[in-house]
């Protein structure tokens, strides 16, 4: 595996491989891999000859007082990671190549960005979807691999992919859980021992709205209500939201159908943390 740091040599890199009729995927990540990224990267060796895994802790998708400076990072041991699991290259740039002095450029996605994680991270997404853009003309992907853990993300860069005509294909991964249903996350490397034990009062959430569903819940709100009562029960946990929404349009939904997800934010101590599911998945 190469460990490639300059935009342009990660580009000439491609358009090597191109020449020779090669694919390429991209799996964006922020580092400090966990088996969730891994997945990403396996199903990206199937999609493609080449996965090419970034390693980008994005300052801009960073909001003042969050975690930019504390977030997890482990170089070596994400190369090492990534190597074994079939990467190509590793890009790991510098934040001064990407966003040398003077940039004055973002790429917006608008209504998809407005509530759930966008709602309390103003700006988040716009940093998202801008280094995303700018991973994409360096990296020029045929695919790329995003976790639904990110149901927002996914939909948002879905949509600017579609808006922006990219012939670039986004594919999803589902969530990957820890054995005791916690999604995967690094930041999750935040938790104590106790706010741990807390953290499952999302998945738990989850699988409660899904027994409800089951039992002939169909009213969005009050399940909503149901739900909120029951995570405010876990002390210490303090709500973000708690959404039913449309998947692909992330509306509220009024009555609960097929493409329903459960979308959950909460903050546990200075750590929050995102989950959802499929209401009318099999638990
Ligand atoms: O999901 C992430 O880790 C980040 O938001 C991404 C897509 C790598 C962009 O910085």
């Amino acid at each position: 595996m190469e460990i490639i740091r300059k935009p342009k040599r990660m580009t000439a890199w491609v358009n090597s491989q191109a020449a020779l009729g090669k694919t390429i995927c991209l799996v964006p990540t922020m580092g400090y891999l966990h088996d969730g990224h891994l997945a990403l990267v396996r199903k990206g060796c199937e999609w493609a000859d080449h996965v090419v895994v970034s390693l980008f802790v994005n300052p801009i998708q960073f909001g003042p007082g969050e975690d930019l400076d504390s977030y997890p990072r482990s170089f070596e041991r994400d190369a090492a990671l990534s190597e074994k699991v079939g990467a190509s290259v590793l890009f790991s740039p510098e934040a001064i190549d990407l966003y040398p002095k003077g940039f004055q450029t973002t790429v917006t996605v608008k209504g998809l960005t407005s509530g759930l994680c966008g709602g309390s991270r103003p700006h988040h997404f716009d940093g998202v979807t801008t280094v995303v853009a700018k991973l994409f003309h360096i990296v020029k992907p045929h695919s790329a691999v995003f976790g639904q853990k990110d149901l927002q993300q996914l939909a948002v860069i879905k949509k600017m992919v579609s808006d922006l005509n990219w012939d670039i294909d986004i594919l999803g991964h589902p969530i990957v859980r820890e054995a005791d249903g916690l999604a995967m996350s690094s930041r999750n490397s935040y938790l104590n021992e106790e706010e741990r034990l807390k953290a499952l009062c999302l998945h738990d959430a989850i699988q409660f709205a899904r027994k409800k569903v089951r039992a002939g819940s169909q009213n969005a709100a009050s399940l909503e209500e149901d739900i909120e009562c029951r995570i405010r029960g876990c002390n210490g946990v303090v709500i973000d939201y708690v959404s039913i929404v449309n998947a692909e349009t992330l509306q509220k939904c009024s009555v609960i159908n097929n493409d329903s997800v459960l979308a959950l934010a909460v903050k546990i101590g200075r750590t929050r943390l995102i989950d959802n599911g499929f209401l009318k998945a099999e638990a």
